[in-house]
């Protein structure tokens, strides 16, 4: 693997199923320690429960400590240029783990970073999430070539993840996306012409979801758009996930959502809550894949 995780693009198939693999060895080696005596520095300019909290628990199980530093404390790109915290962060730590609005501060840590910098989101991209959903579709056996996977919603950094993802491994993903909220256009094209899987944008959800394996749902209002939100209420209106639009998928569909969940905005009760969920797992993944990745690159399993 390359120093970095910044995003999905930074892995090979190989290393895909590798790291599918070391997941599954590591959740049944409780034992296996490579962080043992390493720290890890976390910088988050956004908030989060589920990428911080499996981190945090990750960086334990693996024998090592996290460090976590809240943007209030570093003032990354504000108090001081990311690449002054990348050098100065280096010295101390093993690895730094950061979720920042742009992009481009993770470009610039990683560049300046003597350790491992991995993505725990960005505006652009949210690789730990969308390995962690491939993870769990393949637990719940839906993992083979050109899965239909019907994404309906905003075109953000999920979006992109699994774009990313779709010039590695063959799927067949359609974006029900309502005009104006379409994915990053240099992602999209790349991903398009790789021609490993097929890609379709559908403006219309029920078409978009017929005959899927997955339906996958993200927040309307990403973090940093919150002084979008109601413009964005009104234009995804009919981008909602709920139990008429599953009716057009396939019987033993599975929904996923990344969460956190607006409940009643991009998906509904009964959909998030229902037999066809595995948000959970999709949770809990987290913490068996981004152990996995840890692994790999700071404790060079
Ligand atoms: N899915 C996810 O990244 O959740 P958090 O924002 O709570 O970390
Ligand atoms: N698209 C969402 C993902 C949250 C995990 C956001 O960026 O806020």
């Amino acid at each position: 693997m390359t120093k970095d995780f910044l995003s999905i693009a930074d892995l090979n198939r190989d290393e895909v199923f590798e790291l599918l693999a070391l997941t599954d060895s590591l959740k049944v080696q409780k034992d296996v320690k490579p962080l043992s005596g390493k720290t890890v520095a976390m910088i988050f300019q956004k908030p989060s429960l589920r990428t911080r909290v499996s981190f945090e628990v990750g960086i334990i199980q693996l024998g090592g400590q996290g460090i976590f530093l809240t943007d209030e404390g570093v003032g990354l790109g504000v108090r001081e240029s990311a690449a002054d915290v990348a050098n100065v962060v280096s010295r101390f730590n093993d690895a730094i783990v950061a979720r920042v609005f742009s992009h481009q501060l993770l470009l610039d840590l990683a560049k300046h970073a003597t350790v491992p910098v991995i993505n725990a989101l960005s505006d652009l991209s949210h690789p730990c999430q969308i390995m962690a959903d491939l993870y769990t579709i393949r637990q719940h056996n839906k993992l083979r070539d050109h899965v239909k996977i019907a994404y309906v919603g905003d075109g953000n950094n999920i979006v992109n993840s699994w774009l990313e993802l779709s010039s590695i491994i063959p799927i067949h993903l359609t974006l029900a996306i309502p005009f104006g909220y379409e994915p990053n256009k240099i992602i999209f094209d790349k991903a398009v012409n790789a021609k490993v899987s097929k890609i379709e944008i559908i403006r219309d959800p029920k078409n978009a979801v017929n005959k899927a394996d997955v339906v996958y749902t993200d927040t309307w209002t990403s973090m940093g758009k919150e002084q979008e939100k109601t413009k964005r209420i009104y234009d995804f209106w009919e981008y909602q996930v709920n139990s008429s639009l599953l009716r057009h998928a396939t019987k033993d569909v599975i929904v996923m959502h990344c969460l956190p969940a607006h409940r009643g905005e991009e998906i509904t009760d009964e959909a998030l809550d229902g037999k066809q969920s595995v948000v959970n797992d999709q949770a809990e993944n987290r913490l068996h894949i981004q152990k996995a990745i840890m692994a790999k690159l700071i404790g060079k399993l």
